[in-house]
């Protein structure tokens, strides 16, 4: 199990995807540990022991939201992100701040029924196998309505069934009944009231009409995806999945925060007059992180044991800040660095989705080669510092935009010439960005 981690083990799979950042990635490795050990302590301290809030602090692009989504991922563990900001808009209402848990026991649940459709998928490819032979070679029904086993047995059955999974068919339509849940038609948006006790017209009426059934004419290659998926459907007990889903939000849940500092009040303390709003914010979070049940369409959710990520640059404000109660709950404090030519140079070659390997694989689906001379890698990496404290401190971020401009032509090109392997050596890349990046005009609107 991917949640029996250690520390060190997280830190190890974090690194094979964010370079740097060391404290950040030990900081919250020991707080998903924390979590586990929690679990393996008796009950009654159990209760007591609080989930190690971390506030990530760092500037733009250097990768705050990364590491907290490849921890969730490796620990399969639900996750969300929202921005602290969306809760001050206009219109906003007080309660609202709740949807964040309802959305994150939604994402739980269709995590956890993934999981049970996929131990299914065997049994499910067989039944649907079954129905797409039907739809092909339709069974005679005996006098009384059954259809008799040795039918599905015979001869030219079993051919018939060698050739269909054999993909003979995948072309060839047919009519089958699918039911048809999601209805874009019915996009309705209920008033508030509904929204907020986690429930939407959609699946009001869905509940009241039942599923509809519709015949469709189809290939059987895509009969085979649609009935797989029905199947595997029906084979899950969905009770079992929510009950799964709703506790792993409540054990292993991560809410991850982001621009926590733009909810802080910028005036002083003492300046009398303090932003109402911004604080409200806070407010209005602080029962959540603090643990309070929220009621969603799924169920009930205590957020007690939930791990909550915060993170802001912090350039103005301090987390000391925040309300003391919020300070409270966010005990844990780390900062970022921000990256310079170093980190970017191992940014665009190491990670296992490394910018450069992305590229090469997009180009290799045209057949060509893409390769980069060390010397090119450092170019790039040289050009990003530089464009960063020229124009703006973006982060990795900003390596995306070099690379996409870099490869501008070839990636408009590749498909239709014949050319098989491209070599960028770091003339070619300093010849196609050193114009860019010497005119300050240009490179603040391209990279
Ligand atoms: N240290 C790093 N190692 C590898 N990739 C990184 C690193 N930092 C950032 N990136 C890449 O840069 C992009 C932006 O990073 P991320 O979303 O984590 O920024 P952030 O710190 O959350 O910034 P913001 O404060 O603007 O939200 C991502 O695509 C990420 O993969
Ligand atoms: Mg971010």
């Amino acid at each position: 199990m991917p949640a029996e981690l250690t520390p060190q083990e997280i830190v190890v799979e974090l690194d094979c995807y964010i370079i740097g950042q060391r404290e950040a990635k030990r900081t919250v490795a020991i707080a998903l540990r924390n979590r586990w050990r929690r679990q393996q302590a008796p009950p009654d301290i159990q209760e007591e022991i609080l989930p190690s809030n971390i506030i990530l602090i760092g500037p733009t692009g250097v990768g705050k939201t990364e590491i907290a989504r490849r921890l969730a991922r490796l620990a399969g563990a639900p996750f969300i992100k929202v921005e602290a900001t969306k809760f001050t808009e206009v219109g906003y209402v007080g309660r609202d701040v709740e949807s964040m848990i309802r959305d994150l026991a939604d994402r739980s649940i269709s995590m956890v029924r993934e999981e049970h459709e996929s131990r299914v998928q065997e049994r499910a490819k067989g039944l649907a196998q079954e129905r797409i032979m039907d739809a092909l070679m339709p069974p005679l029904p005996t006098p009384d309505g059954k259809i008799p086993e040795e039918k599905r047995s015979s001869a030219t059955h079993t051919k018939l069934r060698q050739k269909l999974q054999n993909g003979d068919f995948d072309e060839r339509e047919i009519e089958i009944e699918v039911s048809t849940d999601h209805s874009p038609m019915l996009q309705v948006f209920g008033p508030m009231g509904l929204e907020e006790m986690g429930m939407n017209l959609q699946d009001l009426l869905g509940n009241l009409s039942g599923r509809r059934r519709k015949k469709r004419r189809i290939k059987v290659r895509e009969a085979r995806r649609l009935l797989t998926k029905e199947e595997a459907q029906k084979l899950i007990d969905m009770d079992t999945v929510t009950r799964e889903a709703l506790n792993r939000v409540e054990e292993s849940g991560i809410v991850f925060i982001d621009e926590i500092d733009k909810i802080v009040s910028r005036m002083q303390k003492n300046q009398g007059g303090a932003d109402v709003s911004r604080e409200g914010v806070q407010r209005d979070l602080l029962p959540i992180v603090e643990g309070a049940t929220v009621t969603t369409k799924h169920g009930m959710v205590r957020t007690d044991h939930i791990l909550f990520i915060a993170s802001g640059a912090f350039h103005v404000a301090k987390p000391s800040d925040l309300i003391p109660e919020m300070q409270g709950r966010f005990p844990i404090r780390v900062e970022l660095h921000s990256l310079n030519e170093e980190d970017f140079y191992r940014i665009l070659t190491q990670p296992r989705n490394a910018l450069l390997k992305q590229y090469q694989a997009l180009l290799l689906a045209e057949g060509v080669s893409l390769t980069f001379t060390d010397n090119a890698v450092r170019a790039i990496a040289k050009t990003a510092a530089r464009v960063n404290a020229e124009v703006e401190n973006i982060g990795a971020r900003r390596l995306h935009t070099i690379m996409t401009t870099l490869l501008d032509d070839l990636l408009f090109d590749a498909g239709s010439t014949g050319v098989a392997a491209v070599e960028l050596d770091a003339s070619a890349v300093n010849a196609r960005l050193s114009e860019i990046v010497e005119n300050r005009d240009l490179s603040q609107f391209i990279l």
